[in-house]
């Protein structure tokens, strides 16, 4: 079983009857997810799911997992989502999959949030992964040129053919490749500020517990 695997069924050991569950996005979450589909069919486990992106959406119908949307919903119980880095003080960057508009939305009315990740993405320090910022197109080259000149050196995400990347909500996504982030609430609150940024990848203060898959002595859990 590889490491993401792992995380992914443990992850789902938290979810009890009659939740209301965020379903996170990616390759570590997928796990997640088709564990609740097991389980609902092995157990009868009874929950419903708010999904955070259109590919978990097709993934949990295909499973028979009930969904509701955001907005019909009080509040979510538990969400269990992927990160790209963790720091050492748990905070995190996520939106390598550019799902991290509904994936902060979702995560903000969740009274816990569990990231699931294998060990290669803890790290001392935030930003050798891309930080991923959400924008509308119209006046997204201004916004490359303002993140230009403030050295933050973005790329705006393209697809195979080369056009810009479309998210669920048709908007763009710029890249920042900043190597390291000093200063994560700062940077994020400077990103908050800025006419055209819908979101961005800076997730502060928002996991409960962190499940983290290690190759060396299996699954590690911080809370
Ligand atoms: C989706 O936009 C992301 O926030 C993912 O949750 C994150 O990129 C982790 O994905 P993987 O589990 O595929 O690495």
């Amino acid at each position: 079983m590889n490491l993401k695997q792992l995380v992914g069924i443990e992850s789902a050991k938290y979810i009890k009857d009659g939740m209301t569950v965020g379903l996170g996005t990616g390759s570590t979450a997928y796990f997640m997810v088709e564990e609740i589909g097991r389980r609902m069919k092995e157990e009868g486990l009874n929950i419903v799911g708010v999904t955070t992106s259109h590919a978990t959406e097709e993934q949990a119908r295909a499973l028979g997992i009930p969904l509701k949307s955001i907005d019909e919903v009080d509040h979510v119980d538990i969400t269990i989502d992927g990160a790209d880095e963790i720091s050492a003080d748990y905070q995190g960057t996520k939106g390598g999959g550019a799902a991290l508009l509904f994936e902060k939305i979702v995560a903000t009315y969740s009274n816990e949030n569990i990231w699931i990740v294998d060990e290669s993405k803890m790290v001392e320090k935030l930003g050798a992964f891309p930080l991923p910022v959400e924008v509308i197109p119209y006046g997204s080259d201004q916004l490359l040129r303002l993140f230009t000149k403030k050295e933050l050196n973005p790329k705006i995400r393209t697809t195979a053919d080369g056009n810009p990347l479309l998210t669920d909500s048709k908007n763009y996504i710029i890249d920042l490749y900043l190597k390291e982030i000093n200063d994560p609430k700062e940077l994020a609150t400077w990103l908050d500020h800025q006419v055209g940024v819908v979101e961005h990848g800076l997730f502060l203060d928002i996991t409960t517990r962190v499940i983290i898959g290690t190759s060396e002595s299996g699954v590690k859990t911080i809370e």
